[in-house]
């Protein structure tokens, strides 16, 4: 597996695949690999025959009041992870080499970026679209892999992707849990022992949603209100949102009458966790 620096070596490395007519998946990641990352790089090696990891903090999709210069890397752990899960290359590279200084162009979107984590986090799905645009012009993969933890990028990206005429498969994959059924995410490493048993009560949550859903409840206002009564159980716990959308448009919805998106973001201590669930896939 390479390790490469410059979009050059990337295109250089792509280009001699495409000529041994091989395909290529890309899972972007902004590194700090855990097991969700690793799903998705099996997916990506079982539907290709190459598969590239970029592995890159995007700055420009964090508000300068936002974690950016906590945020954990470890390329080293990040490499011994990839390899083993079928990578061949990771693209780590430095923010000059992505966002030269003159950088002034950017995928934005309307619509879709209203709700959820775009109201929270209003630059946040500008810099999301313009990096993966970017990752998407330098790979040029066949087919490329995000996790349905981040539930409204993966319909950013779809719809993006869609709207543009990008010639790019989007693959969702599921959620991946650890065993008290916390989703997995490089942010659970900032929790400490106690916000760490806490952080538990948002998979609590979505079960107890997912739960009314399957008991015939059909109005978001009655589920919302049951999840929002074990979150606020949790003393640690502060809601940003919990809401139910339309799963394509991610506009709010009153009734579960159409693929719906339950999601929601919830503070444990200063850490900022989201989760949800999709009814299509109960
Ligand atoms: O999901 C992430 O890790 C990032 O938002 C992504 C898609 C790699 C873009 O920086």
């Amino acid at each position: 597996m390479k390790i490469v620096k410059t979009i050059s070596e990337v295109r250089e490395q792509v280009r001699q695949w495409r000529k041994e007519g091989l395909t290529v998946g890309l899972v972007p990641t902004m590194g700090y690999l855990h097991e969700g990352h690793a799903s998705l790089i099996d997916a990506s090696h079982r539907d290709n025959d190459r598969t590239v990891v970029s592995d890159f903090v995007n700055p420009m999709q964090f508000s300068p009041t936002e974690d950016l210069e906590s945020y954990p890397r470890d390329l080293e752990h990040d490499a011994v992870l990839a390899e083993a899960h079928g990578c061949d290359m990771i693209f780590n590279p430095e923010p000059e080499e992505m966002y030269h200084k003159n950088f002034s162009s950017f995928v934005d979107m309307t619509v879709l970026t209203e709700e959820l984590c775009g109201l929270s986090r209003p630059i946040h799905f500008r810099g999301v679209c313009t990096v993966v645009s970017k990752l998407f012009n330098i790979v040029k993969p066949d087919k490329a892999y995000f996790g349905k933890k981040d539930a409204q990028q993966l319909a950013v990206i779809r719809h993006m992707v869609d709207d543009l005429n990008m010639d790019i498969e989007i693959i969702g994959c599921p959620i991946i849990r650890e065993d008290d059924g916390l989703a997995k995410s490089s942010r659970n490493t900032y929790l400490n022992e106690e916000e760490r048993k806490s952080a538990v009560v948002l998979s609590k949550a979505v079960e107890i949603g997912k739960s009314a859903v399957r008991n015939g409840v059909r109005e978001c206002a009655e589920i919302i209100s049951e999840m929002k009564a074990k979150i606020e159980s949790e003393p640690l716990a502060r809601i940003d949102y919990i809401k139910i959308v339309d799963a394509e448009t991610m506009q709010q919805i009153k009734k579960i009458d159409r693929p719906a998106l339950c999601a929601m973001a919830v503070y444990i201590g200063k850490t900022r966790l989201i989760d949800n669930f999709f009814t299509e896939d109960m």
